[in-house]
């Protein structure tokens, strides 16, 4: 009827025509539950227009048909649609599930019989079977009005036997042939399914007569209606880490005696590790310096054994031995001194340990010393098989 119209290019009726919509529209409005605002169905006007003059146009198929009717229970659990919906229009097809109804008109008629719904056959998303649920006629389920209800029902044979919560982000959509786009309506939040809520979807959403007139730009090619579905199913997180500094240092000084200073020929000395804080230390000693410091002073650092990176704080010290004078220098940084810890290249200079009034060596003996004060420490946890431990234990950055 609409296209005979269009064809005769009568632009008196094609008037007429859409004023007849500006009015139904506004009918609509008023007495179905929109779920947008009135601002929406003004936009929706203006594509009106535009989509009933560009009808014939669309020879593509969007979506293979895949579906046919099936019978299923009515369902029982639904759940009206909430205020926070994002309406968007774009090129880029439905990511999990199509339905192309060959006439939208027949199959609703069709489906009175059987509840009132279509429900796709059983595709599979993120490890779970699902199926497509859609209400062509108005009133049915209850409350929907003048409207398409479209729904998402999970298959329950995998919450059976093992009841989670499935969480997915769902984007209804149908395919709008006037512009070659599809139109989606997604809710903002995640939706959750699980054994006592298997079904969820959208009671209003979009007016029925969009899909049995092929004026609005919906229904193409004698009738035909595509809807689809996004579906992304949202995983929590099965790592995460703890950062945490340690304060209370059990054993939180090492001494580390060096005897015959020096006969010491080696660029550089380690020591044997210790535990301080639960955690493997060593410390390290240029007794000629190291880089800038080489020549003039001794370098010192504090290792980590296992190579663990952090903030640490800590004392680095030279005894003196017979005044108890000590020399000491204050680490508070993250590793700070490159393949070297935590230290100084210019930690103490040769003059002051040549120096015998200072203590620092006698009988050729030195003694160096650190006292750890904090450091901070990375947890990692992992939780697979549903059991949460701990997969490793260290610093990052
Ligand atoms: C999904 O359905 C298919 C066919 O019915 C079945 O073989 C498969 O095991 C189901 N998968 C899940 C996760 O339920
Ligand atoms: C699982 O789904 C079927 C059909 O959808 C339904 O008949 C059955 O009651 C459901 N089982 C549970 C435990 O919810
Ligand atoms: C060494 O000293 C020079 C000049 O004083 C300085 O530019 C350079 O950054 C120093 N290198 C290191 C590793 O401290
Ligand atoms: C490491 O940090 C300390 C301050 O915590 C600083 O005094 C020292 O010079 C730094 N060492 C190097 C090698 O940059
Ligand atoms: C040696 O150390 C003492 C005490 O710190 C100081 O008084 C003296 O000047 C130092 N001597 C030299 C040669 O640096
Ligand atoms: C000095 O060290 C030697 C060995 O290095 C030791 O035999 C001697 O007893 C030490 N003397 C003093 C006074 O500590």
């Amino acid at each position: 009827m609409f296209s005979e119209e269009k064809k005769s290019k009568n632009y008196g009726s094609i008037f007429l025509y859409c004023f007849f919509c500006f009015v139904l529209i506004v009918e609509v409005a008023r007495f179905a539950k929109p779920y947008y605002n009135l601002q929406n169905l003004m936009e929706t006007e203006a594509t009106v227009e535009e989509g009933f003059l560009a009808v014939e146009d669309s020879e593509k198929l969007p979506c293979r048909l895949l579906s046919r009717p099936s019978v299923s229970v009515p369902s029982q659990d639904q759940q009206k649609l909430s205020q926070a919906v994002t309406q968007e229009t774009r090129t880029r097809p439905p990511n999990s599930y199509c339905v192309k109804f060959q006439s939208f008109i027949t199959m609703a008629k069709q489906v009175k019989e059987n509840g009132g719904k279509y429900e796709s056959r059983p595709f599979s998303v993120g490890g779970y079977n699902w199926t497509f649920i859609i209400y062509p006629n108005s009133n049915i389920p209850s409350g929907s009005g003048g409207y398409v209800s479209l729904y998402l029902r999970i298959d329950n044979s995998t919450l059976i036997t093992n009841p989670k919560d499935v969480y997915a982000d769902i984007t209804f959509l149908t395919y709008k042939s006037s512009t070659d786009k599809y139109q989606s309506y997604q809710e903002t939040e995640a939706q959750r399914f699980h054994l006592f809520r298997q079904q969820w979807g959208q009671l209003t959403f979009l007016p029925i007569v969009y899909f049995e007139n092929p004026g609005y730009g919906y229904s193409f090619d004698g009738g035909s209606v595509v809807f689809g579905i996004d579906i992304n199913i949202v995983k929590p997180f099965e790592n995460w880490e703890v950062f945490s500094n340690e304060q209370n240092i059990r054993d939180p000084i090492f001494e580390w005696r060096l005897t015959k200073f020096s006969t010491l020929f080696h660029d550089s000395y380690t020591s044997d590790s210790f535990s301080s804080g639960g955690r493997n230390w060593a410390l390290k000693l240029y007794p000629n310096g190291v880089g800038n410091a080489t020549g003039n002073s001794l370098s010192l650092y504090l290792l980590s054994a296992s190579n663990e990176k952090g903030y640490v704080e800590a004392k680095l010290r030279v005894i003196d031995q017979i005044q108890s004078n000590h020399f000491e220098k204050k680490v508070a940084a993250w590793p700070n001194a490159t393949e070297n810890g935590w230290g100084f290249d210019r930690f103490l200079p040769f003059a002051d340990i040549k120096n015998t009034s200072k203590g620092y060596l006698v009988n050729d003996t030195l003694k160096l010393e650190v006292q750890i004060f904090s450091f901070s420490k990375t947890d990692f946890f992992s939780h697979q098989s549903s059991a949460f431990f701990p997969i490793s234990y260290g610093d990052s950055i």
